[in-house]
């Protein structure tokens, strides 16, 4: 495809995008107001409703009735066992409801996010926060939005003044935690302004993207998790990262995302890791 031709089939997806994200957004505001049904998948702590399972099915059937020929990676399809694949066709990768707890507790803090990917390159995303309806959207070399207007990263280099963002994965044995909390103590001790926890990895990187922090680091997101913020965050002129420093690998499940390169370098010397399987491994396989 001739690149002006795709740039304009990619923009076709994005409008599709947009008015799917918000379409299954206002389910998800209806859907927090009633009881929920709510069940574990990979850990006591990683839950799922029917509600994400519903969104999920109405994301990816209105999507493939438009885009036959495109490829689906779904929070709640892979925890089905569907592989979580990542080819060069256009492929879209989606979370129906990021911040399922949160959901549960209708704690304000849940998002729809839907990104797309062509040639493994993330092309767009898309991200509704469900209960205040703000729309965060990026499409590469366009810039990235916030409600429309366009958004900035903080060019903050200097980690004293950081506020940082991070989130716990599933897992809670007692090393995992260990070393979650000894990277948060390390990173508080720098000093720096603070570190905060919001619930939802795909709104705590839109506020890197709008510049309300600095930094955000993550073991234990998956692909669905990073892959319309991570457009948005670039194209509001930030970077996004593997924990190592090195390109970030979509299914890795590790990010550094920053608004500049001394920030996010900064965070990259302080971290221990914590493993995860990747999200690309057998299905089957826990998570
Ligand atoms: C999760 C949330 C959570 C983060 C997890 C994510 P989900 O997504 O964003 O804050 O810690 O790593 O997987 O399960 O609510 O869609």
């Amino acid at each position: 495809m001739a690149t002006s031709e795709s740039d304009k089939c990619w923009r076709e997806c994005m409008d599709v995008a947009v008015e799917v994200a918000c379409r299954a957004g206002k389910v998800v505001q209806e859907a927090v107001k009633h009881e929920k049904s709510v069940s574990t998948k990979s850990t006591p702590t990683d839950l799922v409703t029917e509600a994400d399972q519903q969104v999920e099915e109405l994301i990816i059937s209105t999507l493939r009735d438009k885009f036959p020929s495109h490829r689906f990676i779904g929070e709640e399809s892979s925890a089905a066992g569907e592989k979580c694949i990542l080819t060069d066709n256009p492929s879209w990768i989606i979370d129906p409801i990021d911040g399922t707890c949160n959901f549960v507790h209708s704690f304000p803090m849940v998002a729809v996010s839907i990104g797309f990917a062509v040639k493994k390159e993330l092309e767009f995303g898309v991200i509704y926060h469900c209960f205040d309806g703000t729309l965060y959207t990026a499409r590469k070399g366009h810039g990235a939005f916030c409600n429309g207007v366009r958004i900035q990263v903080s060019k903050e280099k200097d980690v004293s003044k950081a506020l940082i963002l991070t989130e716990i994965g599933a897992k809670r044995d007692p090393a995992t935690l260990n070393i979650f909390s000894g990277n948060i103590m390390k990173l508080l001790s720098a000093p720096t302004h603070g570190v905060r926890i919001i619930g939802s990895s795909t709104l705590a990187l839109c506020l890197i993207a709008t510049g309300a922090a600095e930094a955000y680091y993550q073991y234990g997101l998956h692909c669905w998790d990073i892959a319309a913020a991570a457009v948005i965050i670039r194209e509001a002129g930030g970077i996004v990262i593997d924990t190592s420093g090195g390109p970030l690998d979509l299914m890795s499940r590790r990010v550094v995302a920053a608004g500049t390169h001394e920030m996010a370098n900064y965070i990259v010397q302080q971290l221990q890791p914590i493993s995860y399987e990747r999200d690309d491994s057998d299905p089957g396989v826990q998570k």
